[in-house]
């Protein structure tokens, strides 16, 4: 693993870091796979970043857009971490509607979903079961609490070992989320973090040592880059690291 902390003066200057990463990165796996595979995040900080690459012009057609996690709730719900990236970037491309894979949420059960998802994506990447595909760019964000994707503290998703998609649990809602082995396994993992309430939560997922299951970010340990881009305000205590 290659772990890159870079703390950006403001949400902007994040924005524009991730931007130019995410393009780089798009472009080098097109270049040597003719294709990309990135996995997206929900929450409110990649919202602008999904909103610059809707401005970019780049071989839509190559580029293969997932989910790290979702709200169990349709597409057109406003808590869809689906419904966001697409009103804010690929409803406003001209990207192919094969080349976008939302996880399903509206079939007879989370356990239900998540199962076509890991065929789905099996399929897609053509890896035999029990082995796990390497995403180009996965993009997460972390909670106050030190979740990411939606592995929760003390839930059962954090020690699911053997699948790539497992049902996650926020305050006894389901949802569907990638597991920490499968993220593990990307070439580039890159956290995007603003805001002095994560400071709390970075403080723990950076120490030498604390408990991954009240931590859960402490799992994303890629074999590929593990890229920390943080806003003054949350990194501004990281900044030596
Ligand atoms: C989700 C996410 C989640 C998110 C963090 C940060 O669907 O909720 O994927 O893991 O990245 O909660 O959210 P903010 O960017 O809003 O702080």
């Amino acid at each position: 693993m290659k772990k890159i902390v870079e703390v950006l003066p403001d949400k902007e200057a994040l924005i524009k870091r991730s931007l130019e990463l995410v393009l780089s990165k798009l472009n080098a796996a097109i270049g040597s796979n003719g294709r990309a595979t990135i996995a997206l995040a929900g929450g409110g900080t990649p919202k602008p970043l999904y909103e610059a690459l809707a401005t970019q012009n780049l071989p839509w057609d190559k580029i293969h857009v997932f989910w790290g996690d979702e709200r169990y709730v349709p597409a057109d719900h406003p808590d869809s971490n689906q419904g966001m990236a697409r009103s804010a970037w690929l409803d406003k491309i001209d990207i192919p509607a094969a080349n976008i894979h939302p996880m399903p949420t509206t079939g007879t059960s989370p356990a239900a979903d998540v199962q076509k998802h890991e065929a789905e994506l099996q399929d897609f990447f053509g890896t035999p079961t029990g082995t796990f595909p390497a995403f180009d760019i996965i993009l997460l964000g972390i909670g106050d609490d030190a979740h990411t994707a939606s592995l929760f503290p003390h839930t059962d998703a954090l020690q699911v070992q053997d699948r790539l998609v497992t049902v996650g649990n926020k305050d006894g809602q389901p949802r569907i989320t990638f597991t920490a082995p499968l993220i593990n396994q990307a070439h580039c993992v890159m956290f995007l973090v603003a805001g002095s309430s994560k400071r709390p939560a970075l403080a723990q997922i950076f120490a030498p040592a604390a408990d991954a299951m009240i931590y859960p970010s402490r799992l994303i340990q890629p074999q590929g880059e593990l890229w920390w881009l943080l806003d003054h305000s949350a990194g501004q205590e990281l900044s030596n690291q």
